[in-house]
């Protein structure tokens, strides 16, 4: 595996493997890598020959108040574990070669609909963070197909409406969310918990399949149902952001006839936020 900084290399690289016939896919990512990432590049090897990972903390999406300084850095780690995981290529540019001229006039992409409430509302700005580094990779690296976990069920909802309004050329995979034995979604910011708190982080997984039996039993209180979910994560010792019902495809408030929902949920333990979801196919 090679590891490249810069666009220029980066380009080369890729139209030397494409001369070759090779199809080519995109694993985006801001590093500190776990299972979760590596599951995305070994389904990637499965759907393409050439397979490209990158890794940036992209300041652009990070608000003020944010762990921009101290998102953790661990590219040493990084490229072993993406070589196990049949990675060809690592992109890892520094901020200069992603935004040289600044990013105060950077051009940005707004996604506007699906990006708004859930995260979007705790977040300011930073789905349009996401699309806009997520427009500059797929124009640097112009994969064939681009693998995004579902973990971040918000954010594959933008990207795939991005590469859809844009008329993006680019197929979009979404994987399934790799958990601890626990239950706990695997995450990069779970390391920022001390031992209670990663004690308690479980519980946000069991909320939402406790709300996901609730309406496989036929529940269809949603509201109630969101009330009691979030007040059995204040019980369990999160500070609750938000636990919602949506309908999966589109991300609007669910309603009684949808057939196909998610339950996303997020919560604060001390100063770390921690996301999760789960689908929910009503038969
Ligand atoms: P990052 O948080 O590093 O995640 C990179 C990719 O890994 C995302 O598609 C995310 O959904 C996926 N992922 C994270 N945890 C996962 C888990 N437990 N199971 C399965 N997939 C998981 O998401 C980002 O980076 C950034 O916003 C990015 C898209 C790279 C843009 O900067």
């Amino acid at each position: 595996m090679i590891t490249l900084k810069t666009v220029r290399e980066l380009r080369a690289a890729i139209a030397h493997a494409r001369s070759e016939g090779k199809r080519i896919a995109l694993v985006p990512t801001m590093g500190n890598l776990h299972a979760g990432h590596i599951a995305l590049v070994e389904k990637a090897r499965q759907r393409a020959d050439f397979v490209v990972a990158s890794i940036f903390v992209n300041p652009l999406q990070f608000g003020p108040a944010e762990d921009l300084d101290k998102y953790p850095r661990t590219l040493a780690a990084d490229q072993e574990k993406l070589l196990e995981g049949g990675c060809n290529l690592l992109f890892a540019p520094g901020v200069e070669e992603m935004y040289p001229d600044g990013m105060q006039g950077q051009t940005r992409i707004a996604v506007p609909g699906v990006s708004e409430g859930l995260c979007g509302a705790t977040r300011p700005g930073h789905f349009e963070g996401v699309a806009t580094v997520v427009t500059k990779l797929f124009n640097i690296a112009q994969p064939d197909i681009a693998l995004f976990g579902e973990k971040d069920f918000q954010q594959l909802a933008v990207i795939r409406t991005l590469v859809h309004d844009l008329n993006m050329p680019i197929q979009i995979f979404g994987e399934p969310t790799v958990r601890a034995a626990d239950g706990l979604a695997l995450s990069s910011r779970n390391g920022y918990l001390n031992d209670e708190q990663r004690g308690v982080a479980p519980a946000l997984y069991r909320i939402l399949c406790d709300t996901r039996t609730a309406l496989l039993a036929g529940e269809r209180d949603f509201a109630g149902l969101c009330a009691r979910g979030r007040e059995a994560l204040q019980q369990a010792g999160f500070r609750s952001d938000y636990l919602e019902i949506r309908e999966a495809a589109s991300l609007r408030p669910a309603n009684a006839e949808d057939r196909r929902l998610v339950v996303l949920g997020a919560a604060y333990l001390g100063n770390t936020r921690l996301i999760d979801n789960l689908s929910v196919d009503i038969a």
